[in-house]
């Protein structure tokens, strides 16, 4: 991108010189042996996140991700051990950096306040679904999108936007912290409304392509459950499962998936359920544990026991009040996503 690129070209060259180059040595230090190193690709550790935990033998594959890699987007095909990805959407055009673009644009922090963005869409109505369409996009028939880059800065520069693209919207992005107008909440609505349209036009264009009666998804805009809903209920598919960690930390699930089924060739067992067996992989809360009473105490904790009758009347008087509760129960949840599925 010479010779535009010269500022991100130097920043990344010094991560890659620095770090990046010798990552193989460093993970052979880290772990403290010598052994051959395995390298998978930032999708098919996505793909094989979604596909060899799923409760299908065969399935369509769909990731929609950032960037990993040059790759934006793939779909393919698992077949029992097997997973062949077969078409590709490539950097700059990426629906999941479009999606961050928004998050920084409404004042939120890209890679992590992308929920929330998600969470403020009901709030607005989709106002700017036109000019989003006219000014800063095109969206083809299976799905994937162009981005016009005249609006957009993250190939040469630092920021993922520019002014022309603050201009199209009637001001500059608001401000981290700063109070949340109808404005922000309006374009929450439209890019949600973006999101579902594409997601749904690439998800008939892999039944089209596949013929498959199962779809599993994985990637960071797979963790946008609006849109997985619009999904489930828009798309030709029978099953659909989504890879609860779906973003980068279910990477290193399905990295290791990928080394034990299409490296090591170990035969894959398909359960009725998923091999997962929920996302319910983290420590235990256990109801009056010694464990958990130490560790209120070592915390300085203030607890009470409640019976199952009087903490329902307790927690439905604190929200009535206007305050925040959070209920841990049973064992955590893997993934980003994983709020309140144990709630009552
Ligand atoms: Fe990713």
């Amino acid at each position: 991108m010479a010779p535009k690129g010269i500022c991100s070209f130097l920043k990344s060259m010094s991560k890659w010189i620095s770090s990046n180059l010798w990552m193989e040595s460093k993970i052979s230090k880290e772990l403290g042996v010598k052994k051959k190193i395995l390298f998978c690709t930032h999708h098919m550790s996505h793909a094989a996140s979604a596909f060899y935990p799923s409760p299908f033998e065969n399935s369509a594959i769909l990731t929609i991700d950032g960037v990993g890699e040059w790759t934006t987007i793939t779909w393919g095909e698992g077949k029992g051990n097997h997973i062949e990805l077969k078409e590709e959407l490539k950097f700059p055009n990426s629906l999941g950096l479009l999606y961050s673009a928004f998050t920084y644009y409404t004042g939120f922090k890209i890679n992590s306040g992308e929920y929330k963005l998600m969470g403020l869409a009901p709030y607005g109505e989709p106002k700017y679904v036109d000019i989003i369409k006219k000014e800063l996009i095109h969206i083809n028939e299976d799905g994937t999108v162009i981005l016009n880059q005249k609006c957009f800065n993250y190939i040469t520069g630092t920021k993922m936007i520019n002014q022309k693209f603050c201009k199209l919207f009637g001001g500059s992005a608001r401000k981290p912290e700063s109070k949340i107008t109808k404005r922000e909440m309006d374009l929450a609505a439209s890019i949600q409304e973006i999101c579902n349209e594409c997601v749904v036009k690439m998800a008939r264009y892999v039944k089209q392509k596949t013929n498959c009666n199962n779809l599993v998804l994985a990637g960071g805009v797979a963790l946008n459950v609006v849109s997985m809903g619009v999904l489930k209920r828009e798309c030709e598919f029978e099953n659909i499962w989504i890879q609860p960690a779906g973003g980068d930390a279910g990477g290193a699930l399905g990295s290791a998936l990928w080394v034990w089924h299409e490296y090591l060739k170990q035969e894959r067992k398909v359960q009725e359920t998923d091999s997962m067996e929920s996302s319910y992989l983290g420590t235990e809360i256990k109801d009056d544990s010694e464990e958990d009473t130490k560790l209120l105490e070592e915390l300085g904790a203030t607890w009470e026991n409640f019976e199952e009758n009087n903490l329902i009347k307790k927690i439905a008087n604190i929200l009535a009040s206007g305050k925040i509760v959070a209920i841990a129960r049973g064992r955590m949840e893997w993934g980003p996503r994983a709020l309140g599925i144990d709630l009552f």
